[in-house]
């Protein structure tokens, strides 16, 4: 094995020694050094021989890679080439590699554009965990144990009972018990569901959930904010229907249609040929959920809506299909 190591020492420099340019450095750096290298292969063998050899053997072993290693580097400035091997010979006079400038994703000029939006009307903005506990989740939003709300969003639960959450509601709470009365929030978020992927759904999507508390607070602010939202963002007037909805966290609670913006209405896949698509769920927030957040009900009332930020930037850019959002397709995602 010595011998061996001794004779590729002297083949390996007296060829690097003959070398004419960075292309042949290149070349016996591969030859020697390189994945299938003779020197690499060589040393692989080390693991076999005896025990006693090998602090001996790999003593030689690791002088002649250094070697190797300074020969390369002679080489390499001799030919002042700044990407050979392993060695970096700064060069400060060279051109610049180009790279290709990354762009954000549609979700997130979505979120950063509402985000702007509402700061303006004076909210805050926080975010959430993606990892929820049961109580944050549903308890705490007036959906107990073995409500059957909890069977309307298909969840994904983790082994030590925690879960992804389901929506960004549970910042409703969170957000009461550390900041108090009065508040005006925006929470937005990824959030997860278990069910089955089709145009306008997926496992994975966002939400941007609001709440407003403080004292006499009636659906007249939630529909003032949300129309003040949808002309900011569609920079046109909207068309909108409101109907009445049920969610365990609000009461009254109301569903805040638009106008389908892919067909205008007459029926599509995304809106499942309804002309209409559910974008805010929304009402006065229950007061049990006030009260999980530390405060009294009959003191401060409040208002919640949780938008679809996903089906918000479907209806923006005209996306018919969910799974392009984030299937990380880049000819996809260069258009934005
Ligand atoms: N969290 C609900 C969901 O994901 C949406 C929702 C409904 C949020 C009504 C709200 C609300 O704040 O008031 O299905």
């Amino acid at each position: 094995m010595l011998d061996d190591l001794k004779k590729i020492k002297l083949k390996a420099l007296s060829e690097f020694d003959k070398i004419k340019n960075s292309e042949e450095l290149e070349n016996l750096k591969v030859k020697y050094l390189g994945r299938n290298g003779e020197l690499t292969k060589l040393l692989k063998n080390l693991k076999d021989i005896a025990e006693e050899e090998k602090p001996k053997v790999g003593k030689v072993a690791n002088e002649i890679k250094e070697s190797i290693g300074s020969a390369i580097e002679k080489v390499a400035d001799k030919f002042d080439d700044s990407s050979v091997g392993d060695i970096q010979v700064n060069n400060l006079t060279l051109p610049g590699i180009k790279t290709e400038k990354g762009s954000l994703h549609p979700n997130t000029m979505m979120q950063y554009e509402l985000e702007q939006i509402f700061t303006a009307m004076g909210f805050k903005v926080i975010e959430g965990p993606d990892l929820e506990s049961e109580y944050f989740n549903f308890t705490a939003l007036n959906i107990p144990d073995n409500h059957p709300a909890r069977d309307t969003q298909d969840t994904f639960w983790l082994d030590d009972g925690n879960l992804l959450k389901t929506h960004t509601s549970p910042m409703q709470v969170r957000a009461m018990k550390k900041y108090g009365a009065p508040l005006r929030a925006v929470f937005p978020g990824r959030c997860f569901r278990f069910e089955a992927t089709d145009a306008s759904h997926d496992s994975t999507f966002y939400q941007l959930e609001g709440l407003m508390i403080d004292k006499d607070i009636s659906i007249a602010n939630v529909i003032a904010v949300m129309k003040e939202l949808l002309r900011a963002v569609f920079k046109r007037d909207v068309k909108v229907r409101q109907r009445p909805g049920y969610f365990p966290f609000v009461e009254p609670g109301f569903e805040l249609d638009i106008n389908c913006l892919i067909c205008e209405g007459e029926g599509c896949s995304v809106c499942k040929q309804s002309g209409w698509l559910e974008l805010l769920p929304c009402g006065l927030v229950h007061p049990n959920v006030i009260r999980a957040g530390g405060l009294d009900p009959k003191e401060y009332s409040g208002f919640a809506f949780g938008l679809g930020l996903t089906r918000l930037v479907m209806m923006k850019y005209g996306i018919d299909d969910i799974r392009l959002l984030q299937g990380g397709d880049l000819r996809f995602l260069k258009q934005f």
